[in-house]
């Protein structure tokens, strides 16, 4: 467990204080590149670099800033598995390969502390030998293990191949007896050397094959593969500002491009409100579609790249949405999806972005759309990251 004065609690809302960390004072992991700044100077920080970047726009209203939490705000944990498969290290590998132990990382909710060490055990038992990338040995490369807010954990284990998959599968009862909590436990295969998290085959071992991950009052499913937010308060926060913004001018439709597992549309599907969905993973379309089914919520969802897809309803002359919801990952939505929404007749965007530089790029190229509201949502503390949400209204077309 970090050292010193300070260990987070997870609670968004911790500002002022700064997070010891001795991982980070030994130099093992510099990830945390901001760590020794206060958390309220990281705050004024990231304002002040999304007010500038946001600058050529005058006259946004800002709401509060959403701070994330000094610790234990994480709700998933990346672990590099390095060592031996009898002394496993679950964190990092450094510059020459060799595991580096991070399993009491300060980021992480403390229940995903407290799981390293059946996971670990259960290495050993197994003989699931970890992955030398030097020598490109061994089996295990990554550990990665979400929690949701009730407590319930999504453990995948990335392999290389299909060696070890029989022994795990006889060591489950022992994981499930140890680790209760783990509903959902899968293998991913990744058989390439290269730097790739994770690969295209999934194979889960138990009978549940969702995590039902609370945010608000919606149960959303959350089948491996598939992308999450790493901060669940955050995101809750998130989304609730936005459901509040899209309420306020009340569209009969909503198109929520890079949807995810559905929390833009699924916090904002009301009645007499027609909500499409489009994503590119088809774990995360099915996780939504799973979600708006058991909640009764009227929203589609589509496995599709957005630019294609918005592409496709413009040349068939179909309507675009009113208000278009966009979340892209950090390279934005890109020339090609500003142009459509630009021409679009489309009200108002809502743009949630993990990028302000991206975004302001693509702001650019969307003159017709003017950011009015704002906020910053820190849903990466300790990073230079941040997310910025800004809800933009049509203005007349230059001429
Ligand atoms: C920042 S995440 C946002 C997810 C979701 N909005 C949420 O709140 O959890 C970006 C999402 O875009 C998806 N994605 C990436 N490229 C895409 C594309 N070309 N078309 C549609 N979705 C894409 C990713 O799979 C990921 O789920």
């Amino acid at each position: 467990m970090a050292e010193g004065d300070v260990v987070g609690t997870g609670v968004a809302g911790a500002t002022g204080r700064t997070l010891a960390c001795y991982h980070h004072a030994r130099g093992e992991c510099r990830s945390c590149t901001w760590l020794p700044r206060p958390y309220d100077a990281q705050l004024s920080e990231k304002e002040r670099a999304a007010r500038a970047l946001l600058a050529p726009w005058p006259g946004i209203a800002w709401e509060a800033t959403v701070p994330g939490g000094l610790g234990g705000f994480r709700n998933k944990a990346k672990l590099a598995v390095g060592g031996t498969v009898d002394a496993p290290t679950l964190g990092i590998l450094d510059p020459g390969g060799e595991g580096v132990d991070l399993r009491d990382c300060a980021l992480h909710d403390p229940r995903l502390v407290a799981a390293a060490d059946p996971l670990a055990e259960l290495v050993a038992r197994a003989r699931v030998v970890p992955y030398d990338v030097v020598r490109r040995r061994g089996e295990l490369k990554h550990l990665l293990v979400t929690v949701a807010p009730d407590g319930g954990m999504l453990v995948r284990f990335v392999l290389r191949s299909e060696e070890a998959v029989s022994r795990l599968r006889k060591h489950l009862p022992w994981l499930l007896e140890r680790l209760p909590a783990a509903r959902v436990v899968s293998v991913n295969l990744q058989p390439d050397p290269k730097a790739v998290l994770e690969g295209p085959r999934e194979i889960v071992l138990t009978a549940e094959e969702s995590l039902r991950v609370r945010v608000n009052d919606l149960d959303l499913h959350l089948l491996p593969q598939s992308f999450f937010q790493t901060n669940t308060a955050v995101a809750a926060a998130l989304y609730r500002q936005v459901a509040a913004w899209v309420d306020e001018v009340d569209p009969a439709s909503v198109w929520d491009l890079y949807s995810g597992v559905g929390g833009f549309a699924l916090h904002v599907a009301a009645p007499d409100r027609s909500v499409v969905g489009v994503e590119v993973s088809a774990a995360a379309v099915e996780s939504a579609r799973r979600s708006a089914a058991d909640h009764g919520l009227a929203a589609d969802f589509v496995a599709a790249d957005a630019t294609g897809w918005v592409a496709d309803r413009v040349a068939a002359a179909e309507p675009v949405a009113d208000v278009v919801v966009v979340n892209p990952p950090r390279r934005g939505v890109g020339p090609r999806l500003a142009a459509l929404l630009e021409a679009s007749e489309a009200g108002h965007v809502v743009y949630s972005s993990c990028n302000a530089e991206t975004l302001a790029r693509d702001l650019r190229a969307m003159p017709s759309l003017r950011p009015v509201r704002g906020r910053l949502l820190d849903m990466f503390p300790h990073t230079a990251h941040y997310e910025v949400v800004v809800l933009l209204e049509r203005a007349a077309r230059p001429r």
